[in-house]
């Protein structure tokens, strides 16, 4: 088989197209699929009316799946490996508590020891104008950097944050934001990284990152707002624009990305993500 693939953007990303990822699928089949994940760094599959369970056995071939004991809150009750990202209010009428997932630069998980290779998120529900996400390909903001800043950054660790610096916790709900720090204390990465399959050197970096290991936030904060301003100028980024029963799957060990809030908050917009488990990676640190 050959695959049909369409690229999305000058930095990364493609389109597969003709393929239904309910079907079955040849250990070579998915092969090639996987070689295009790993040189595009995104896949996007269109028209895939498919089921809770048929979205989580397509993602079980990119690895095993993460059952989200990080994030409670969000994972289906049913389908300990579905991660709702919904604005859509619970039942007792109460504002959902992932409705400003993703609104900051970052990589998923980064914030445990046990960051995610990649992520499968089906859009059942966007509002007709907003919402789109943005990626960056974090290979070509590591290569694009000077020689002298690579050299800087090579021994350093971002302690990064389960929650998020631009929402205050007032909004987000402080009961949420407070047991998401019991249950992630704070972790620190490395600011590179080199991808385990590829073998290329990435930038790791983003919104959650809070300091370097070893320097003080006031300290540290400059060189964390150049690097995210850096990775994410628009040539080396991709912006998604979601159609309902798209399948998009991200590596999270060479991109970063972030969620748009640019849509009418009364409209659903309802999106569910698997997690592709990675290799352990980084540190617990105890006055993070
Ligand atoms: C995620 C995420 C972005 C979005 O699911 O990991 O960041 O646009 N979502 O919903
Ligand atoms: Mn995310």
């Amino acid at each position: 088989m050959s695959l049909k693939l369409r690229r999305l953007s000058y930095a990364l990303g493609a389109e597969v197209c003709g393929i239904d990822v309910s079907r079955p699928m040849t250990e070579a089949a998915f092969g090639e699929i996987y070689r295009a994940f790993l040189a595009h760094g995104i896949l996007l599959f269109r028209d895939q009316a498919i089921t809770r369970e048929q979205h989580i056995e397509f993602s079980r071939r990119f690895g095993e799946l993460d059952r989200h004991d990080a994030l409670p809150r969000d994972r289906h009750p049913d389908h300990p490996e579905l991660l709702m990202v919904t604005n859509e209010p619970k039942p007792d009428g109460s504002p959902s508590d992932s409705r400003y997932t993703g609104r900051q630069w970052h990589s998923d998980m980064s914030f445990t020891m046990e960051p995610a290779l990649g992520s499968l998120l089906r859009c059942i529900a966007v509002p007709e104008v907003g919402g789109d996400t943005l990626f960056a390909n974090m290979y070509m903001a590591y290569d694009a950097l000077s020689e002298g800043m690579k050299k800087l950054i090579a021994g350093l660790h971002g302690i990064h944050l389960s929650g998020t610096r631009k929402i205050a916790n007032t909004e987000t709900g402080i009961p949420r934001a407070e047991e998401q720090k019991r249950i992630n204390p704070p972790v620190a990465q490395p600011v590179v990284r080199v991808h385990p399959e590829t073998g290329r050197k990435a930038l790791y970096i983003g919104e959650k990152v809070r300091r370097f290991d070893g320097m003080t936030e006031e300290e540290s904060k400059p060189l964390i707002d150049y690097l995210v301003r850096h990775a994410t100028r628009p040539e080396f980024v991709y912006r998604q624009h979601w159609r309902k029963n798209d399948v998009l799957v991200w590596d999270n060990r060479c991109t970063m990305h972030q969620a748009l809030g640019d849509f009418d908050e009364t409209r659903l917009r309802h999106m569910e993500r698997t997690t592709v488990l990675g290799t352990p990676s980084g540190y617990v640190v105890a006055n993070g």
